[in-house]
């Protein structure tokens, strides 16, 4: 029976395996999906990619996880310290990538809450950042539907891009541990409320039919 409400798809966050390299090289070679980023990877790029993401996991316990929905890989989220200088390194930043097919769905919004929960509930990280080039609205949408804000002040050129490079603006987003602790004990204390309401509304319920 349904009961009308969303249905969210199961997404799961979890270790890289070979026979992902297929789907994250074709992701890797779609314009669409690199457009904020300096260009598309080759398959050898995407095949040495892979391989790191998975041993910074080995080595860690954390990283950019391989994102599975629906029993296929849909890209990866997860954790990275980013390895250029900058005013905010080192630290440690919130990163995703889906295949277009799986854009839209949510995905990459319950993904993140999943590396969010591991970085400042398992880690206990004081602090995430997130950037990423100032036209890429989605992504930016992503990090204000997360909780994160963004100080103009902290804009920066990407270190990595020449001076000219059309992506070289960048926008820096940050959320503190204390944000998400507040939040979510909020929430569970609101699914606490709703599970007591609804225990009373079917005992209320039992006592009537009785
Ligand atoms: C950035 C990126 C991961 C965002 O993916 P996304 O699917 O738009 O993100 P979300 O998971 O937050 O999904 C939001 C969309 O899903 C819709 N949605 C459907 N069901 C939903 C649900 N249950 N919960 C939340 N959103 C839902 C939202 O309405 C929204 O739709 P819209 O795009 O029409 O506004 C994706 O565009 C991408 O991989 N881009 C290329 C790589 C990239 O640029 N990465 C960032 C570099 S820093």
């Amino acid at each position: 029976m349904s009961l009308g409400l969303p249905s969210f798809p199961v997404t799961l966050l979890r270790q890289w395996r070979e026979e992902d390299l297929e789907a994250f090289t074709e992701m890797n070679a779609d314009p669409e999906v690199m457009r904020f980023f300096p260009r598309v990877l080759t398959a050898e790029e995407s095949r040495v990619s892979l391989q790191r993401l998975r041993e910074g996991i080995d080595q860690r316990g954390w990283g950019l996880w391989a994102v599975q929905v629906e029993g296929e890989l849909a890209g990866f989220t997860g954790l990275a310290e980013p390895r250029f200088i900058a005013p905010f390194t080192p630290c440690v930043e919130i990163g995703w990538r889906l295949r277009r097919a799986f854009w839209g769905r949510g995905i990459a919004h319950a993904a993140a809450l999943q590396a969010m929960n591991h970085a400042f509930d398992v880690l206990r990280l004081e602090e995430l950042v997130s950037f990423t080039a100032a036209g890429n609205d989605r992504s930016r949408k992503l990090m204000e539907r997360l909780g994160f804000t963004r100080d103009p002040q902290e804009d920066f050129l990407h270190p990595s891009l020449p001076e000219g490079h059309p992506l070289r603006l960048h926008v820096l987003y940050r959320k503190r541990r204390k944000e998400w602790v507040v939040e979510t004990s909020t929430a569970r204390e609101s699914e606490r409320l709703m599970e007591r309401g609804l225990q009373s509304a079917a005992s209320r319920a039992q006592s009537r039919e009785r």
